[in-house]
């Protein structure tokens, strides 16, 4: 027996004016629709199909080659949709189909286990997740007779005594694969919008003398489904919250979470304080008592303990213990900034490698570099990686002292102790312990400038 899951992203979804399917659009950093998957996954359903339709290569990009996909190429509703999907439903005909909305981010393993306990225990044709909403506008209401549940109605086609019900559609589905296949066939377009409405299969397996049931969830958030704008960010402010929750459960401290959003995969140890204004995206991990904020936006980054971020964007990359950066700092990828780093205003480094307790305190860019320890990084000190052709490695020994504007033109190499004098641009490698200077001579030419500023420091003076 295979249960399996059919889930609908092949709507145009027009009330969000997406030029991207629906399901694509994204509640903190995951589409909505990897968020229907990750639940199917948690829940131990790997046999998953998606039912495409609306810009179907952005979602084949998104699932590579991780899922079946069923084309559907004109969208003439949610049970049309579920019929694109035939072919993959019939391979196992014994055992259960779960279908799912992709614009429904909030389904979870545990209301899709215990529903189907509830299918297979009650051996129902059909098993809908309902939900009671004080405010159940745009789903589709459930109509219930004494037996039971009697029949779904979408809102468009509903009286106004019917729109007054509470209990709404989530969307979500058992089917007995064999009824399912049945009721699928039974599908008409005969209502307001013209469509086959997977929500019609109810009444009709009731009709036909099936099984059929809802379970109600007491966790209404599962249900939420997006169709505006206005939806989405709703969606949002629930699962950035829900997240800041589970932070705070955990030691993290807040003093104030205006603009602190926060993905999903994202980890962070107790006794860290984030800062207004901060993003964490991906696969983040921050370890404990640091300070991260105001604004920083970190993606991808392993950070250790005792680290301090101020306004510091970082991508794909480590930050080992008591590193301290900032302000206005870009970390960019495959970069990695050993213990105690210390990075001031308006630094860049890229691909690069800092060691212990090394410095940059201002205006510098580090690309492509090995740099050791305890190294000093003057003021506007440039790695010159590119020569318009191919980038090149800069290497920099343990305790080298740079000067202020110097140039290091890769690839070249500084041996550890190297000095080099103030604006200088390093054109080859420097022995350990060597002071490079490239200077002209300085010349003065005294006197020169009063004949200019005459008229500015002696006004009143007339000609000599
Ligand atoms: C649907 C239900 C409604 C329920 C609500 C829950 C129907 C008729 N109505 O309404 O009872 O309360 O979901 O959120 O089923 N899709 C396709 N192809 C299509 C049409 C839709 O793949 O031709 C996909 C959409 O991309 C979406 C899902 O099916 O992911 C639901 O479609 P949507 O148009 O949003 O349905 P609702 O009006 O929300
Ligand atoms: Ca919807």
């Amino acid at each position: 027996m295979m249960n399996q899951v059919v889930i609908l992203a092949g709507g145009y979804g027009n009330r969000m004016k997406a030029a991207i399917p629906k399901p694509m659009l994204r509640v903190l950093d995951v589409p909505m629709l990897g968020w229907v998957i990750r639940a199917c996954e948690k829940a131990g359903l790997s046999r998953i199909c998606v039912v495409t339709g609306y810009k179907a290569q952005y979602i084949e990009l998104y699932l590579g080659e991780r899922y079946r996909t069923a084309y559907q190429a004109e969208q003439l509703g949610t049970g049309h949709a579920v019929m694109q999907a035939e072919k993959f439903i019939r391979e196992f005909e014994d055992g259960n189909t779960l279908v799912l909305c992709g614009d429904a981010p909030f389904m979870d393993s545990e209301t899709i286990l215990q529903s189907l306990k509830q299918h297979t225990a009650r051996e129902n044709a059909v098993t809908v997740v309902t939900a009671e909403l004080s405010d159940p506008k745009g789903y589709g209401r459930v109509l219930r007779s004494q037996s039971g549940i009697a029949a779904i109605v979408e809102e468009k086609d509903a009286t106004d005594a019917q729109r007054a019900v509470k209990e709404v559609n989530s969307g979500a589905y058992w089917f007995r694969t064999k009824s399912l296949l049945e009721l699928l066939g039974g599908l008409s377009q005969s209502n307001a919008q013209g469509e086959f409405y997977l929500t019609d299969t109810i009444g009709l397996a009731i009709e036909r003398g099936m099984k059929a049931s809802a379970y109600r969830t007491e966790n209404t958030d599962v249900i939420l489904g997006a169709n505006t704008r206005k939806d989405l960010l709703h969606l949002n402010e629930v699962a950035r919250q829900r997240i800041l929750d589970q932070h705070m459960d955990n030691g993290v401290n807040f003093v104030c979470t205006d603009g602190v959003i926060i993905g999903n995969e994202v980890e962070i140890g107790a006794e860290t304080t984030i800062l207004p204004g901060t993003i964490l995206k991906g696969k983040t991990k921050i370890g404990s008592k640091c300070t991260i904020g105001p604004n920083c936006l970190i993606e991808n980054c392993t950070i250790g303990d005792q680290v301090m971020l101020n306004a510091v964007q970082a991508y794909d990359s480590v930050i080992e213990d008591a590193v301290k950066a900032g302000p206005f700092v870009h970390i960019r990828p495959n970069s990695h900034l050993k213990n105690g780093v210390k990075i001031g205003d308006f630094v860049e480094v890229k691909n690069s490698v800092v060691g212990e307790q090394t410095a940059i305190a201002h205006l510098t860019y580090v690309g492509d570099s090995d740099v050791g320890k305890k190294v000093n990084f003057g003021c506007g000190t440039v790695t010159v990686n590119y020569d318009g052709m191919t980038k090149n490695r800069c290497v920099i020994g343990d305790n080298c002292f740079i000067g202020c504007n110097t140039n290091l033109i890769a690839p070249v190499k500084l041996g550890k102790g190297a000095y080099t004098a103030a604006g200088t641009t390093v054109t080859k490698d420097v022995p350990e312990y060597a002071l490079a200077v490239e200077r002209a001579d300085l010349k003065l030419k005294e006197g020169y400038s009063k004949k200019k500023l005459r008229s500015k420091l002696f006004p009143s003076d007339d000609e000599e």
